[in-house]
């Protein structure tokens, strides 16, 4: 059984060993959630990942780090948005385009600089400026991603998911997994998955959305 699903995740480039499901769940809401909540290992190269901290890191290292996000959720950060690239890197960002966006992607892209220390606690993207798929490459550094499920009501959320997100990985968040649920990157102490801890260090993140 878990052989199958193993072959049908390879067909559907889905990688399921990177996920960690806690809470109360049925087996359709998983495959559910799997389908919205993608991570795609290797999605570039480490030739690719230096051509894009060369683009990037002149612009980024000039800022600071910066303690709080206007809304609180990031803290440890600094970043940028760019729409022009270089042709090499440009290959990178048409190929997120495509695979996550059908080629319709905003023309900008983010760029979130995460310190050693950074985290970025739970939200859902605002529906106002980002419509329903967020699609990231994790450079520099692993990193564990949180997605626990909207509270309804007075009772705390029942169910959550821990990503595994390895560098050179891309995920894929679209509808339930990107409306219902808030992401959260967890810090560098609290980087555990399925029990092993996660060396998180700085890492840069090149996110894609699309239009609301
Ligand atoms: C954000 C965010 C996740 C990441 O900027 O809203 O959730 O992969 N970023 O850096
Ligand atoms: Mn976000």
């Amino acid at each position: 059984m878990l052989v199958l699903r193993r072959l049908e995740a390879k067909i559907l480039g889905r990688s399921l060993h990177l996920v960690e499901f806690a809470g109360q769940w049925t087996s359709s809401e998983r495959r559910q959630f799997e389908c919205d909540m993608r991570v795609i290992e290797n999605f570039v190269t480490p030739a690719e990942e230096a051509g894009l901290l060369r683009e990037i890191e002149p612009h980024i290292s000039r800022l600071p780090y910066e303690s709080s996000h206007w809304d609180e959720a990031i803290h440890g950060y600094r970043e940028l948005e760019r729409r022009k690239w270089s042709p090499q890197n440009r290959v990178v960002l048409d190929r997120v385009s495509r695979e996550a966006f059908g080629g319709r992607a905003m023309p900008f892209v983010h760029i979130l600089d995460l310190a050693e220390v950074g985290v970025i606690k739970p939200h859902v993207d605002s529906i106002r400026f980002c419509g329903h798929t967020i699609a990231g490459i994790s450079l520099l550094s692993d990193c564990v991603m949180r997605l626990q499920r909207v509270a309804k009501g007075p009772d705390p959320p029942c169910q959550s998911a821990d990503l595994l997100l390895p560098r050179h990985s891309l995920y894929i968040m679209r509808a339930l997994a990107r409306y219902e649920f808030t992401h959260e990157i967890l810090a560098r102490e609290e980087s555990r998955f399925r029990n092993r801890s996660v060396e998180r260090r700085r890492r840069v993140s090149v996110i894609c959305r699309n239009d609301p």
